[in-house]
């Protein structure tokens, strides 16, 4: 295990206030501390985005897409609780992605801000399946983008019952699985050289 601890960055696929992604990335986060790591949460609704569209992009980086590139440069993970929309990711999660992979201000691409690193992944539903065919989607994504997404997930389904408030998951066995997921991107970036890439945009 390298002796800074890793750094993860955090969000949920979201930007409703009683959002059930929101309450459950507060318990990835915590399972990923208490493996170790050093955990940034933050909220997309911090960093409104409009969808992807290279006349914009033209015309100069939206701020919000510099200092989420800036954040991705400074972690070596990412955690991530989304929703599932017509068995798919949220648009939010993919233009998220999408902005923090153009080229950043040296002129590199974003892409490079992904590489190497680890990702954890769950996500939560009112259905019955908690939103599983968002997680292959979202994997298959950031794979794409060079994250190396541990094997470990969990769809919480039923979330009214079960994400009753930030951090709370009333089912023990879910718990302790999400609290794995996190655990197990820590214990990936211990065995993966880190990048130390941390300069590499700015906010
Ligand atoms: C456009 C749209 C499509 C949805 N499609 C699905 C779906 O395919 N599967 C599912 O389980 N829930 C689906 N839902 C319901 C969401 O799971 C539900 O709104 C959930 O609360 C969203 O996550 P959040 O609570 O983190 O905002 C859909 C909701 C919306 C708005």
């Amino acid at each position: 295990m390298p002796d800074s601890p890793p750094r993860l960055l955090a969000f949920a696929g979201s930007l409703r206030q009683g959002s059930y992604n929101r309450r459950l990335v507060h318990v990835l986060a915590e399972g990923a501390r208490e493996a170790g790591a050093q955990v940034t949460l933050i909220e997309l609704r911090d960093y409104p985005l409009p969808i992807y569209d290279g006349d914009i992009e033209a015309e100069g980086m939206p701020e919000h897409a510099r200092r989420l590139q800036a954040l991705m440069a400074g972690h070596d993970g990412l955690l991530v609780s989304t929703p599932e929309y017509n068995g798919s990711m949220p648009a939010l999660v993919k233009n998220t992605l999408d902005w923090i992979s153009r080229p950043i201000e040296s002129g590199r691409s974003g892409v490079t801000l992904f590489q190497d690193k680890v990702a954890g992944i769950v996500s939560a539903s009112p259905g019955p399946l908690g939103g599983l065919r968002s997680l292959l989607v979202l994997r298959d994504a950031l794979a794409k983008l060079g994250l190396l997404v541990v094997p470990q997930q969990v769809a919480v389904g039923q979330a009214a019952d079960k994400l009753t408030d930030y951090g709370v998951l009333n089912d023990d066995r879910l718990r302790a699985g999400v609290h794995g997921v996190g655990a197990a991107v820590v214990r990936h970036l211990g065995g993966v050289n880190r990048t130390d890439d941390r300069k590499g945009a700015t906010a």
